[in-house]
């Protein structure tokens, strides 16, 4: 590393694709898409979700790439950096701040999750899922979370080995292991959809995700799809705009958008084609939120010729796709700390990683023994996952649209970007505009319901 506030680069342009791809790439996909789908009623949630990832995700991409990339420091200093430079308030740090404690926010349950996943991992390799039942499913799911201490476990191994690459720095054995495992998730999934597609309801399934029924369509649908793809891309919340800082001038960033939106966009489709096939040919009751890909998947290997080897694949590759999201979710607070209170990078991890472990912890529970805790009426995950999707996710991300659109000038951004001038213009032209007053009229709905 040079000079000492100076952040990593990445290797190569395509180890930070494939590393963004991994932040992206993860549980919003294959465990949060399919049930926030399911209760979103289907079709109609999936093809707004798809027009807000292309329409407005991908544009927000471009813009927290490109503000990270100039600022080159963490989310809070290079936004309190690019508005002194363009003689803006200091004000506008409150967009990093927003991502750092957000994402700090979404690690402590985004972990709990990837706790379940772990122990998923040794359930199927030791053979727990031969020949399950509905029932068993449901009340193996059950018996899990609702525990005091299993769960606990498991979320502190899942923090730990986040933990431990993250305090290695990004470079390392990161962009190996993703370079590698994302693929292989990728044909992995699409093996699933043909299992599924052959033994379930598929039809069924193709019909419940794409043909839209627009009368369960409302302003809260609405709002659950967008935040959900500004989940799903890591959108918001300071995760892309670290990953920026660590980019050298020679990547296209709107090349890169493009390819992570799309690979995402695939993994949710491919895990809402896997899944469904199953929910509707085990009749499995809908509505099951958190548990849905735990309660169906280990019905399907459970039946399959060779199923504990290929679910241990699942649930491991899922656990890597969740680990290199979480990576992603740390590094904006690490990064802030690493810089402004000049701790080594592994302390920086460490209380970082303990501090979320604890809070989430408190997540954890509230299936078993806090499970009558609910805060405005939802459960603790419930509530954390509502204010940083709902709320934190959208604001920042209008407030960093109308950074760009209005509070800097055309020709430093033009500069940053280097895109070509018509794509530069219709980019700048939805980040200026269209942008900001989609997101409004979402909230809008929300908060007066007209
Ligand atoms: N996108 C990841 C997923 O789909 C989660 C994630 C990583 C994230 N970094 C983020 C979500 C930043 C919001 C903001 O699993």
């Amino acid at each position: 590393m040079a000079g000492a506030k100076q952040h990593a680069h990445w290797s190569s342009r395509w180890a930070f694709i494939m590393a963004a791809v991994g932040s992206a790439v993860g549980l919003g996909n294959i465990w949060k898409f399919p049930y926030e789908a399911n209760a979103g009623g289907g079709g109609a949630f999936v093809l707004v979700y798809l027009a807000f990832v292309f329409l407005i995700g991908t544009p927000l991409l471009v813009a927290e790439l490109s503000l990270g990339r100039r600022g080159q420091l963490s989310p809070i200093r290079s936004m309190e950096k690019i508005a002194k430079e363009e003689g803006r308030t200091n004000w506008w740090s409150l967009v990093g701040w927003s991502g750092v404690i957000g994402s700090f926010i979404v690690i402590s349950f985004y972990s709990v999750v990837g706790g379940w996943t772990l122990s998923y991992v040794v359930e199927a390799f030791s053979g727990g899922m031969t020949g399950i039942t509905k029932e068993g499913a449901e009340a193996h799911f059950n018996s899990l979370v609702t525990n005091p201490v299993t769960p606990l476990v498991w979320h502190a191994a899942f923090m730990a080995i986040t933990v431990g690459i993250v305090l290695r720095g990004v470079e390392g054995g990161l962009e190996k292991a993703v370079t590698i495992l994302m693929p292989a998730l990728f044909v992995l999934l699409v093996g699933l959809v043909i299992y599924s597609g052959v033994t379930g309801e598929f039809t069924a399934a193709v019909n419940f995700l794409f043909a839209p029924d627009w009368s369960k369509m409302n302003a809260d649908v609405a709002l659950n799809a967008l935040g959900q793809s500004f989940f799903s891309l890591s959108l918001a919340l300071g995760s892309i705009m670290v990953y920026g800082s660590y980019l050298t001038k020679d990547v296209n960033i709107g090349k890169a958008a493009i390819t992570i939106a799309g690979a995402d966009s695939a993994v949710a489709i491919l895990a809402g084609l896997a899944i469904f096939p199953i929910v509707f040919a085990f009749d499995l009751s809908v509505g099951k939120e958190e548990g849905l890909v735990f309660m169906t998947l280990p019905i399907a290997f459970g039946q399959m010729t060779g199923g504990a080897v290929i679910g241990t694949f699942f649930f491991g590759l899922l656990t890597v796709a969740a680990i290199t999201s979480s990576i992603s979710l740390l590094e904006p607070s690490v990064s802030y700390l690493e810089e402004t209170d000049k701790l080594s990078r592994k302390k920086a991890a460490f209380i970082i990683g303990i501090a979320a472990f604890l809070l989430g912890s408190l997540s954890s529970l509230g299936f078993g023994v806090l499970s009558d805790v609910t805060i405005f009426g939802k459960s603790i995950i419930g509530f954390k996952s509502y204010i940083t999707n709902n709320l934190m996710m959208p604001l920042a991300g209008m407030f960093m649209a109308l950074f760009i659109g209005w509070f800097i000038s055309r020709k430093s951004i033009m500069d940053e970007l280097a895109m070509n001038e018509s794509w530069f213009r219709i980019w700048y032209f939805m980040i200026k505009y269209i942008c900001p007053f989609a997101i409004l009229v979402v909230f809008y709905n929300i908060v007066f319901g007209f």
